[in-house]
């Protein structure tokens, strides 16, 4: 079923290594927590891999799957079961949904074995999220380090753009980047940072954000760095955990 609403879309983006899949499982969590009653869909569209651990799922089919038998399909030549395909493939992006509790699902973008595939898959993965996104409340996608996946517009739909940075003046350029190209492609609806894995929280005036919003300073958390030594999901970080903190004022400061 369709929802008579418009769906609110976070997607988070940074440079590689600053916190987007930790923060993501956790908005996730926050969100499955604050609406029982709305669907959320988690999406993993870093080919690195990665969400599914922080929230505890095993991935069983994955969008370049289902790219990859169409694609046979086609290439066998069998053109009518093509154009099947291609109508089934809404169906079949549902069936690689995995359920997590009452209202989360999690779909993964997979990890193509080759840089040319890659591409392509990005652009399938532009059309399952525009496919699927408005059966849900929320949608929450971990992105791919970099800013490849805004220049390719495959984040179109963005109602939220969460951009992540650690305290680096690199990842800080990184995400004044990309909010400028989001912002020239005219994809999202609102904008804001979270400084993440700050070693020293009395340092933020050092930090230079530019022109962004800051949604939250998050400190390096000890309960952080346990729970991914044990392989544990975000679920298990205690609610006084600062991280979870952190997520949830970013959450706040972002009106959702
Ligand atoms: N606030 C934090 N304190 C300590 N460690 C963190 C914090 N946030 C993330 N981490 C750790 O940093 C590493 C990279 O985080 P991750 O979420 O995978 O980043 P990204 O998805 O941006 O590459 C992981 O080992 C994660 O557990
Ligand atoms: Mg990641």
């Amino acid at each position: 079923m369709k929802q008579d609403h418009p769906t609110t879309i976070l997607a988070l983006v940074g440079k590689g290594g600053v916190g987007k899949t930790s923060l993501s499982a956790l908005l996730v969590k926050l969100l499955s927590e604050q609406y029982p009653d709305k669907k959320i869909l988690a999406i993993d569209a870093d080919p690195a891999v990665g969400l599914a651990t922080a929230l505890g799922v095993d991935v069983s089919s994955t969008v370049d799957d289902i790219r990859k038998s169409f694609v046979q399909t086609v290439e066998a030549g069998n053109n009518n079961a093509a154009i099947e395909l291609l109508g089934e493939a809404k169906y079949q992006m549902f069936d690689a949904l995995v359920e997590l509790g009452d209202n989360i699902s999690f779909l993964a973008i997979g990890r193509p074995e080759s840089a040319g595939c890659y591409c392509k898959v990005n652009a399938y993965l532009k059309e399952v999220i525009s496919m699927i996104a408005d059966h849900f409340d929320y949608v929450v996608i971990d992105g791919e380090a970099g800013i490849e996946q805004v220049n390719r517009r495959v984040m179109e739909k963005v109602t939220h753009l969460v951009l992540v940075s650690d305290a680096s003046k690199k990842g800080l350029s990184v995400v004044q980047t990309i909010e400028q190209v989001a912002r020239e492609l005219v994809m999202f609806d609102k904008a804001g940072l979270i400084v993440n894995r700050m070693p020293d929280l009395s340092l933020s005036d050092m930090l230079d954000t530019g022109d962004l919003e800051l949604l939250a300073l998050i400190p390096d958390d000890r309960e952080m760095v346990l729970s991914d030594m044990s392989g544990a999901s975000v679920f298990e970080l205690p609610e006084e955990a600062p991280v979870v903190k952190g997520a949830k004022e970013a959450l706040q400061n972002l009106g959702i």
